[in-house]
């Protein structure tokens, strides 16, 4: 049998199948205008299904809650019956992001994180493996950097990645023999309303803890908050960039790195850990007076 180098690339002139999730988001949004705009016959998963009428025509819009399996069994199904069984990709982009000291998430935030960043996009490739092996097709899992290099109040956004990058590296050594490709985006900060929608739900939840452990952190947090400020976000064009070059490159990447902010912190993730951490902090602001309580 041969391995995952020797398969068929996905021509040009072919018409083919993608589903991509999270579709009425920045990233999920602009990559299904890329691919239908290349003649993709483009399936759109949308959580919400007022968010239809955003998607262009032809686009085929399918409700998926990543978590409610039983709209993503309902979803493989339509995708079955309209293509005869085989779709040649899925881009697994939907996502949420959950930040704040380690100490004071509550758990059933911890637990939202991981149950779409990871289970969710488990549940979604289970569902659809059938069809991309059949196509001997590619799986693009929508990562991020901060899968190599966790900080201060990111620890349950950047554990998911971490679990998710786990995942696609097991999943790409377990379909290589099959000829599914199977990689990971990961981009540094983009130009979205994912951390404004985070911080709604943040302020709708709160903080778990007593109001003392809750002042401890109030500084550590405002620090985070002012260096995420600083930070200039990249254009969301740059990860369809990254999207369209692994579902179509004869030989795609494992992983693909978007941004030069995520190109630094990879760099910095390969230092020691205590250098790392010391030098994070350094930049960040952050020592023991930050600490109040
Ligand atoms: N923006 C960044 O800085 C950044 C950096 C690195 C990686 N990423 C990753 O890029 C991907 C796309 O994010 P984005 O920046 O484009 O954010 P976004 O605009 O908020 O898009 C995320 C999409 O995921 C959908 N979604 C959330 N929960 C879902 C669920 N339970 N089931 C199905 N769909 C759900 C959202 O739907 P609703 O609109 O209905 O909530 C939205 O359409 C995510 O995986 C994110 O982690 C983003």
């Amino acid at each position: 049998m041969s391995g995952s180098a020797g398969g068929p690339s996905i021509g040009p002139m072919s018409t083919r199948t993608v589903l991509i999730t999270g579709a009425a988001g920045g990233v999920g949004g602009a990559a299904v205008r890329r691919l239908a705009g290349l003649g993709w016959d483009v399936y759109a998963g949308i959580r919400r299904p007022s968010d239809a009428g955003r998607l262009p025509a032809g686009v085929h819009a399918l409700t998926i809650d990543l978590i409610d399996e039983e709209t993503v069994e309902a979803a493989a199904k339509e995708i079955a019956a309209r293509t005869g069984g085989r779709l040649d990709a899925l881009v697994n982009n939907a996502g949420v992001i959950v930040e704040g000291p380690v100490e004071l998430v509550p758990l059933e935030d911890w637990r939202r994180q991981f149950d779409v960043n990871v289970v969710g996009q488990i549940a979604m490739a289970q569902a659809v493996l059938p069809m991309l092996r059949a196509a001997r097709g590619r799986v693009v899992n929508v990562g991020a950097v901060s899968s190599r290099m966790s900080g201060p109040a990111f620890g349950p956004i950047a554990a998911s990645k971490a679990a998710l990058a786990s995942v696609t590296e097991a999943l790409r050594v377990e379909m290589r023999p099959l000829g599914v490709k199977v990689c990971v985006i990961e981009p540094g900060l983009l130009d979205t309303e994912i951390f404004d929608k985070s911080g709604a739900s943040r302020r709708a939840t709160g903080w778990r803890g007593d109001a003392d452990a809750q002042r401890l952190y109030e500084g550590v947090t405002a620090k985070m908050g002012e260096f995420n400020a600083r930070a200039k976000p990249g254009p969301v064009d740059s990860a369809v960039k990254a999207i369209v070059r692994a579902l179509t490159a004869r030989r795609p990447k494992a992983r693909y790195l978007v941004g030069r902010d995520a190109r630094m912190m990879a760099t910095l993730a390969r230092l020691p850990d205590h250098t790392r951490d010391r030098l994070l902090l350094r930049t960040v602001g952050i020592n023991a007076a930050t600490y109040g309580g």
